[in-house]
């Protein structure tokens, strides 16, 4: 009788312990199963003398009626426990709204430049940041004494070798790898030790393009980048090119588009000229071909290159550079 106590005592226990059904199971089959104590308790009744039989039997049916009775209140305890959980979640308020990552203004505009130039079949290629001097420099025949060079304006790591002031330099490494006809543009990352200000920043992104093969003259140059100004920004671009000087080209020309916000008739952006400039042009210098090897009696070829940050900004009506590379989430957010 003091076991079927003891035995009683335990199962209630830990039922009170159980935090949730699965544990109240176990202790159920525990205690009152098939093969539970109290269960084997009461088989065992039969082997008892005759006259401790009553006693044994009330006792210990008694013990099971009290575990059955605890089991089921603290089962239906846990359930209510569970329903008002439930009920705690509020299926009428509006859904948590999903943060999604978004491309950056830089990225959209330079995607868009490359899908337009590859509708034109250039392929894409790109080149090293950290750069040798004489891919930026040598092979595109700057003078050694070019101001460019100056520690001032470019970024040394150390003697020969530097950040690439401007994609041009993956013209060269093209070239030396490939022979004519060949057709490719590369955007990437340039570095100028600049100050900062609304128009200047000392890293910033350019897209080269580069097309060499027989017979290429002005005419294609003029025609690619006006049929890329109205892709990019209606078909009411106008381009126009005006003598200049680089090293690497000749003739060299700057071009510039229509501007965008006036349509050419002048405004603030375009600081009453109609004109928005995007870059610098050419047809590529024997000089340069004679670095890479290939005959400039036999091949010609234009090369030209713009900033993207330019062109984004152009797009999107941005008046200061430094916006790109803040990092502000309100800035972002809205492209
Ligand atoms: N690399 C020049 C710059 O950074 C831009 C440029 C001018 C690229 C003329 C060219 C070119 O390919 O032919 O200002």
């Amino acid at each position: 009788m003091e076991h079927v106590r003891d035995i009683e005592r335990e199962a209630i226990a830990e039922i009170a312990a159980c935090s949730d059904e699965r544990a109240l199971d176990a202790v159920r089959v525990r205690y009152i199963g098939r093969k539970g104590q109290l269960t084997l308790v009461m088989r065992g009744i039969g082997q008892l003398p005759p006259e401790q039989r009553p006693a044994m039997g009330k006792a210990a049916g008694a013990a099971k009626a009290a575990v059955t009775r605890v089991l089921e209140e603290r089962s239906a305890a846990l359930k209510a426990k569970a329903a008002e959980q439930v009920k705690g979640v509020d299926a009428t308020l509006p859904g948590r709204r999903y943060k999604a990552g978004r491309r950056h203004p830089l990225t959209l505009v330079t995607e868009e430049i490359v899908e337009i130039f590859a509708g034109m079949g250039f392929a894409v290629v790109e080149g090293p940041e950290v750069e040798l001097e004489y891919y930026n420099f040598d092979a595109l025949n700057m003078p050694s004494d070019h101001p460019a060079r100056d520690e001032r304006d470019t970024f040394y790591l150390r003697e020969g070798v530097l950040l690439r002031t401007e994609t041009s330099a993956v013209q060269i490494r093209t070239m030396e790898r490939t022979s004519p006809p060949v057709r490719v543009i590369s955007p990437g990352r340039c570095y100028r030790n600049d100050t900062p200000d609304a128009t200047h920043f000392p890293v910033f992104h350019q897209v080269e393009g580069l097309y060499v093969d027989r017979g290429v003259n002005f005419a294609d140059l003029k025609g690619v980048l006006s049929c890329f100004a109205r892709q990019m920004f209606g078909s009411g671009m106008r381009v126009r090119f005006r003598p200049d000087f680089f090293p690497f080209t000749e003739p060299s020309a700057e071009y510039a588009f229509s501007c965008v916000v006036c349509g050419g008739k002048g405004c603030r952006v375009c600081k009453n000229t109609g004109w928005l400039e995007i870059g610098g042009s050419g047809m590529v210098d024997p000089e340069v071909f004679r670095h890479v090897g290939y005959d400039s009696e036999a091949c010609s070829g234009y090369a030209f290159g713009m900033g993207i940050e330019r062109i984004a900004m152009v797009k999107y009506g941005i008046d200061d550079i430094r916006l790109f590379y803040e990092n502000d989430l309100r800035f972002i957010r809205q492209f």
